[in-house]
């Protein structure tokens, strides 16, 4: 299992912004969709690619290219939306499927209220979208649910995650790797990240 925390000044700065409880929505919204291409670049990096023969304007050549019709992108309702034009500036072409869920107030636990993907999904590579890996266990829960459609390979991309949610993904799926732009301290006793950004869906959609 791979876990890659991206490590880049330009992060910390953007991270330093939307974590700021001044931040307004649209400079949030914009963030995280920005933050969530970055993570999509990195989680690609082992992307095979197709060779292709193409015409420049002075000669033919060689190349590669992606099949973007194997990605599948899966945002977690609500606040994984906020990531999704994000990931689709850099695969255009990638299908997308969304699963609902949202943590009981009292016991953090996830709730799942929907569930829809693409046909044919477990021959193609599934790519989770959610700004916050928390207690880890919608991450666990969604992941699941895939396994059950049997999707095979799979991805997790966080902005904030948490040793614990890591640890928890790992516990019962090792084989999927995340993409997470920090790994914060703790989770306070409401199971919210510490230092974190706060209820990144409130946040996205202005609901509080
Ligand atoms: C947040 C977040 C994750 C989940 C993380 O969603 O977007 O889905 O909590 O917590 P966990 O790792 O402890 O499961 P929330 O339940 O607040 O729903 P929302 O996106 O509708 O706001
Ligand atoms: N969900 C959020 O939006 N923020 C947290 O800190 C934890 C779960």
């Amino acid at each position: 299992m791979k876990v890659v925390e991206l490590n880049h000044p330009l992060i910390e700065h953007k991270l330093a912004i939307l974590r700021d409880k001044k931040t307004g929505t649209k400079e949030f919204r914009e963030l995280v969709s920005e933050i969530a291409s970055i993570l999509c670049y990195e989680a690609l990096r082992d992307a095979k690619l197709t060779p292709v023969e193409i015409e420049t304007p002075l000669e033919k050549m060689k190349t590669n290219k992606l099949n973007e019709n194997y990605y599948v992108f899966i945002p977690i309702l609500r606040a994984g939306m906020g990531m999704l034009d994000g990931v689709i500036k850099i695969v255009p072409n990638a299908k997308i499927g969304h699963i609902g869920m949202y943590r009981d107030e009292k016991t953090a636990k996830p709730i799942n209220y929907y569930f829809k993907v693409p046909n044919g999904i477990k021959n193609k590579e599934v790519i989770i979208i959610d700004p916050m890996l928390a207690t880890g266990g919608s991450a666990v829960d969604a992941i699941d649910l895939l396994k059950e459609k049997g999707v095979k390979k799979i991805k997790f991309l966080c902005i904030i995650s948490t040793k614990e949610g890591i640890d928890n993904i790992k516990k019962k799926h090792k084989d999927v790797d995340i993409y997470t732009a920090h790994i914060d301290e703790r989770l306070n006793e409401k199971k919210y990240i510490c230092p974190g950004l706060g209820d990144a869906g409130d946040r996205i959609y202005g609901t509080k």
